[in-house]
C-alpha cells in the first residue's frame, strides 16, 4: 500500500472502456468499472441478495445486477429505486499504468 492509502490492483489496460471487472483488494471484494476513461470502484456485493456484479451489465454509469436487475450508479453507488440504499464506493486513480483503489483503514 502506498502512503496515501491507494493500493495498486490491476493494469489499466486490463480494464477496457465500458467494462467491469471484479477484484479483491486487501480482502475486500470490489467491482471496477471504466466509463469515459475514468475508473470507479464499488463494493462487489449486491445489497438485495448478495450477488456479485461480475456478469452484470454496465450501461453508461449504470450497473445492473445480474441476479434480479437492481441498478446502481457506479459514480456514487446509489441504488436507482431508493435513495436509502447505496453501495460502498472506493476512490480510484490511475498511476503509472496501474489502477489503484483507496482502502481506508
Ligand atoms: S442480488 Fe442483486 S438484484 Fe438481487
Amino acid at each position: 500500500m502506498g502512503t496515501d492509502g491507494f493500493v495498486s490492483c490491476l493494469k489499466e489496460r486490463e480494464l477496457e472502456e465500458g467494462k467491469i471487472r471484479a477484484v479483491r483488494v486487501k480482502g475486500k471484494p470490489i467491482l471496477l468499472a471504466k466509463v469515459a476513461g475514468e475508473v470507479f470502484g464499488v463494493s462487489n456485493f449486491c445489497p438485495h441478495a448478495g450477488c456479485g456484479f461480475q456478469g452484470g451489465i454496465l450501461t453508461g454509469y449504470i450497473l445492473m445486477c445480474p441476479c434480479h436487475g437492481w441498478k446502481f450508479d457506479v459514480r456514487n453507488g446509489q441504488y436507482q429505486d431508493s435513495p436509502q440504499t447505496a453501495l460502498t464506493c472506493y476512490r480510484c486513480k490511475i498511476e503509472n499504468g496501474k489502477i489503484c483503489v483507496e482502502i481506508k483503514k
